[in-house]
């Protein structure tokens, strides 16, 4: 149990938030693990038929959280990040974001997994895996081309540039802007007109629409068996120490 994921339900809905606002909603183990269970259980048939992320504080996420990785770096398909990365991308039901500020690492790949994403114009959407020492996870080295082109991902993946929000848009991975006091009401808005669609011609299409899920999920975890040996890395970890010790050079 954390308080760190708020869950919440409402009219076939699952608010899912990510509340960790002082540590830019970083995500930490016992994090994936409420996400993989809300999951999990919004799909075991409690009628709930929409999923809804987002962040608390005005930040999505500052992805995976650092000094996990260095203390507790996820250990094979049973961990918790790829428990939740197996819920989310098998999960039979709608998936719609809110993503307001930054959105890091598994922040940026886990919206390739949702079927609607709506940004303020704050959003920034980074995935700065190789300046980590790290490889793409969440099968973003597979989506990411697929949906912005190879250019276009190679700047995100291996250059490491952010996207601002109206790139992201063009680049396919946000469904629509919006103003940042208009966005959760919007988002919302969005998945209960979801909900009230009918129920099994939705999951139809959904499952229709992605077809290749055998392909994501090995792709995730070849991936992630890579991703683990560079965890491990001097480069990793120099980069990660290099992180955690910021704020005590600037003390
Ligand atoms: N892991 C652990 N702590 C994190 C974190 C992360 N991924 N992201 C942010 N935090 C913490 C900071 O350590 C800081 O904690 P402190 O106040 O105890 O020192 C707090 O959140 C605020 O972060 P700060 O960097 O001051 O906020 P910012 O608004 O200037 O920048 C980010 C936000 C997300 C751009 C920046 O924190 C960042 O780059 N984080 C790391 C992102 C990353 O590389 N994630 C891994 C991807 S695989």
């Amino acid at each position: 149990m954390t308080d760190h994921v708020l869950v919440r339900d409402e009219d076939g809905v699952r608010h899912i938030t990510l509340n960790r606002p002082d540590k830019r909603n970083a995500l930490t183990a016992a994090m994936y693990a409420a996400m993989a269970d809300a999951l999990n259980d919004a799909a075991a048939g409690s009628g709930i038929r929409v999923v809804l992320f987002s962040g608390a504080g005005g930040f999505f996420t500052g992805g995976n959280d650092i000094g996990d990785f260095l203390a507790n770096p996820p250990q094979g398909p049973d961990a918790p990040v790829f428990r939740f990365l197996t819920a989310l991308a098998t999960s039979p039901l709608a998936l719609v974001a809110a993503v307001e500020g930054q959105a890091v690492g598994i922040g940026t790949t886990m919206l390739l997994h949702c079927d609607l994403v709506y940004a303020a114009p704050t959003a920034r959407l980074h995935v700065p895996f190789v300046d980590l020492g790290l490889v793409p996870e969440a099968a973003s080295s597979l989506l990411m081309p697929r949906t912005m082109g190879h250019a276009m991902a190679a700047r995100m993946l291996m250059l490491g540039e952010p996207l601002e929000a109206e790139e992201a848009r063009q680049a396919g991975i946000l469904s629509g802007i919006v103003p940042a006091e208009a966005l959760a009401e919007t988002a919302l808005a969005k998945a209960r007109a979801l909900a009230a669609k009918p129920a099994a011609a939705l999951r139809q299409t959904k499952a229709l629409m992605k077809p290749n899920q055998k392909e994501v999920l090995s792709v995730i975890a070849r991936e992630a068996e890579i991703f683990g040996q560079c965890l491990r890395s001097p480069e990793a970890i120099a980069a990660f120490q290099a992180f955690m010790s910021r704020g005590k050079k600037q003390a």
